[in-house]
């Protein structure tokens, strides 16, 4: 017996998304280097705050969000009620998809822009439009000249993953305001806590009504196997997206541990202090042996080899020394893999290990 129920159009077509790897057979000292994850995990006053809630599991979770609103609100200084929280910020990508795009619609992203664009696009029976980059950075001028009256939404990841570049604030203005009437620019600031002084677009979305700012717990406060992300914009677009948000997204877990993350800026300082300088030592080490990479805003590192081969050679090589990266192919640059900075001794070993390979000592 089959099924004889079809999926909607577009559904087949999606690629399914491919998680960066977390073992290697036959190995359990494996190092995973391959998700941008936070190597420190997130603070002490998270870790809290969840073993606090095996307490209260018998017990449905808020609906409003409102205190984790409010706490983003104070950190960030931003109006509660134009922020909306989700399972990780990919399903706030998936809601504005859901919400704005519909068949024959478009939305547009960038060359190497983050994949769930395109599957959250192709899930609400829309068309991607991929832009060129210029040397792996952003091309304001190349995504103006792409949109159309059909474009409904424009995701730019900046710091963009996984190329780790990044243009300023000056530039996404530009871009928010030459779009055309009826398209939102999506900010995705994943990274952003990785840029001192940075506000994530935060600033452009309270001002300009076409800008949407998302954000996540996933990287800098290191809760990534938690699932909780967050959106701020217009109070119109926030109203929309809510009306599609499952009442009980977020759990009791999620909301109170994230709340505690959010407070604790002390950790957020420390770890970003650590990524600046152990990035700064892995670009410089890799460059010194032939690998040359673009200067990274975010906290992971595209180290670029002389071909696809070698890339994957190398992916092989560090394998087989139980270094997890992350192999892009799929983000069109197969010449490359993308490197999470570590804490200090997985940099210190992966520089090694790429400086025995390049020296022609490895043997995959
Ligand atoms: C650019 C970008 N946006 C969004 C996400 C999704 O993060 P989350 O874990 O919040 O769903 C990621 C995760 O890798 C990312 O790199």
């Amino acid at each position: 017996m089959t099924t004889h129920i079809r999926p909607q159009p577009g559904i087949m077509d999606i690629e399914l998304y491919q998680g960066g790897a977390s073992h290697v057979a036959g190995r359990t000292d494996a190092v995973k280097l391959s998700s941008n994850e936070n190597p420190f995990g997130p603070s002490d006053k998270a870790k809290d705050a969840f073993a606090k809630c095996a307490h209260s599991m018998h017990r449905y979770p808020s609906t409003d969000h409102a205190r984790l609103r409010q706490a983003i609100g104070e950190v960030h200084g931003l109006d509660p009620d134009r922020i909306i929280c989700g399972v990780g910020s990919d399903e706030i990508i998936h809601f504005l998809c859901q919400a704005y795009v519909g068949a024959r619609d478009e939305v547009v992203f960038t060359e190497h822009g983050f994949l769930m664009y395109r599957i959250s696009t192709k899930a609400a029976g829309g068309t991607p439009i991929e832009v060129p980059e210029r040397e792996r950075t952003t091309d304001v001028d190349a995504i103006l000249a792409a949109c159309t009256k059909k474009t409904k939404l424009v995701f730019l990841a900046n710091p963009n993953n996984p190329t780790g570049t990044m243009i300023g604030l000056a530039e996404l203005e530009r871009l928010a305001t030459g779009l055309p009437k009826g398209a939102l620019l999506v900010i995705d600031s994943a990274y952003a806590e990785y840029v001192e002084g940075y506000d994530g677009g935060a600033e452009l979305a309270t001002r300009l009504p076409n800008v949407f700012m998302t954000r996540t717990f996933s990287k800098i406060y290191g809760l990534g196997g938690l699932r909780v992300g967050w959106g701020y914009g217009d109070r119109e677009v926030i109203d929309v997206l809510n009306r599609i948000r499952g009442p009980f997204n977020l759990s009791t877990a999620q909301l109170d541990t994230a709340e505690a993350a959010v407070r604790d800026q002390d950790w957020v300082n420390k770890c970003r202090d650590d990524n600046t300088r152990l990035r700064a030592w892995l670009a410089e080490a890799l460059a010194e042996k032939g690998v040359p990479s673009d200067t990274s805003t975010a906290n992971f590192i595209l180290a670029r080899f002389a071909s696809e081969d070698e890339a994957a050679a190398c992916d092989e090589y560090l394998k087989s020394e139980g270094i997890i990266v992350r192999r892009v192919a799929g983000y069109n640059l197969p010449n490359c893999l993308r490197i999470t900075v570590g804490d200090e001794p997985s940099c210190r070993r992966v520089a090694h290990l790429i400086g025995v390979f390049k020296a022609g000592g490895a043997i995959a």
